[in-house]
């Protein structure tokens, strides 16, 4: 198995996570790549030593450009805020790497739409890890077949509750439109949504801010918002996220309905997923829940016994699988940043409705790939 040069920028949250996934990834499955954590580039050099030594990188650099330009650096993450990701994404293209960013794609659209055009003929990846869980890649499957029908009806939410408490300090999540709830949360359950339904057509929205100041700063962006949707198929749609959701933690949930059937899914409980079928005698049919196992995808190389379940952490090593397979075969894994700006087309119509009061349609060539 060769080995490749993973550097990854940035070492918070995500960081950590996309440097233990890397770790972990050529054990867990077997990938054609054996990852080195060969370079960690953070905004100090005091923090990125401080990830190196945690994370197990060769080396570190407060200079992401060094980390872009280094010949033993052979492919990156960008697990920056947003306002980064294109400056270095670019910078990356040119020197033909492949790069895996984080979600949601840039600070805008036109953010997102340069990411695109640089990112053509180069492997390329956004971190939507929530759709790569063994149940949401279930539900895909089961929709792909028909199972439920023609889907008629689409409700998810995206709920936390990180900035409930009004005294939680401000920080970069607080200031401007691409780092709020519109911006930064509910990109990932619309992308869930383009996953599941298919293209969104047309959106009707409102944004909110429900804590205006907080210690540090004034807040510039929404906490929560939610819209209505049209999708090309013909079903229609409600979408709520919120980062002020009280007592949810983790609510990347969503029902559909179909002519046939219903899902249920609730990250909360991601190693469960919930299937209504319209057949047999009326007194027995219900909601069946369905514990993961080894028969769903990407779930037998953490644990051969059903029901004991795979967590977060699995979601990005499962992610880190498929770009390393990106990488290997020279062909782009869904979702890509062509994807990416899917997504943030819709965000981008939402917001514009919120501005107008009105319905937005939304201008794209959403096509939405398989897993
Ligand atoms: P964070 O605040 O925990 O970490 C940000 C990191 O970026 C820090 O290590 C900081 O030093 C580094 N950084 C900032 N400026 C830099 C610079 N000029 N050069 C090099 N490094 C720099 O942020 P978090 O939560 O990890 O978010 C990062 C990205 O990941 C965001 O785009 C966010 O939307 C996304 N995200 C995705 C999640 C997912 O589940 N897919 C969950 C959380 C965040």
């Amino acid at each position: 198995m060769a080995d490749i040069g993973i550097g990854i920028v940035g070492g918070g949250y995500m960081g950590k996570a996309h440097a233990v996934a890397m770790a972990a990834v050529a054990s867990v499955f077997d990938t054609p790549l054996r990852p080195r954590l060969e370079m960690i580039a953070t905004a100090s050099e005091a923090s990125a030593e401080r990830y190196r030594q945690a994370y197990g990188f060769r080396r570190a650099t407060a200079d992401w450009r060094s980390l872009v330009a280094d010949p033993r650096v052979d492919a990156i993450v960008i697990a920056t805020p947003q306002k980064l990701h294109r400056e270095i994404a670019e910078a990356a293209f040119v020197r033909g790497l492949p790069v895996l960013c984080e979600k949601p794609m840039g600070a805008s659209i036109e953010d997102a739409e340069a990411m695109v055009a640089a990112s053509e003929g180069h492997v390329n990846m956004v971190g939507y890890n929530y759709v790569r869980t063994p149940a949401t890649q279930f539900a895909r499957a089961l929709l792909a077949r028909g199972e439920i029908g023609d889907v008629t009806w689409f409700r998810a939410e995206h709920t936390e509750d990180f900035y409930a408490d009004p005294e939680a300090p401000a920080s970069w999540r607080t200031d401007g439109m691409a780092n709020g709830c519109i911006g930064d949360l509910a990109p990932h359950i619309v992308n869930a949504a383009l996953a599941l339904v298919g293209p969104i057509e047309r959106v009707m929205a409102e944004v909110e801010t429900v804590h205006d100041t907080r210690p540090g700063g004034r807040v510039t962006n929404d906490d929560h918002c939610q819209m209505m949707c049209r999708f090309a198929s013909g079903a229609m749609g409600h979408i709520y996220a919120s980062r002020v959701a009280t007592g949810r933690k983790m609510g990347y949930a969503y029902e559909i309905s179909g002519t046939k059937g219903a899902i249920r899914f609730d990250q909360e409980d991601q190693n469960a997923l919930w299937l209504y079928r319209m057949a047999g005698p009326a007194a027995t049919r219900g909601f069946t829940k369905i514990l993961t196992g080894p028969d769903h995808p990407d779930y037998r190389q953490f644990c051969q016994g059903p029901g004991h379940g795979t967590g977060y952490q699995d979601q990005i090593i499962i992610e880190a699988k498929d770009f390393l397979k990106a990488i290997h075969s020279g062909e782009p894994v869904w979702p890509t940043f062509r994807d990416g700006l899917e997504v943030l087309r819709v965000t981008e119509a939402a917001l514009r409705s919120a501005d107008s009061g009105h319905w937005q349609s939304i201008s794209s060539d959403q096509k939405v790939g398989s897993p």
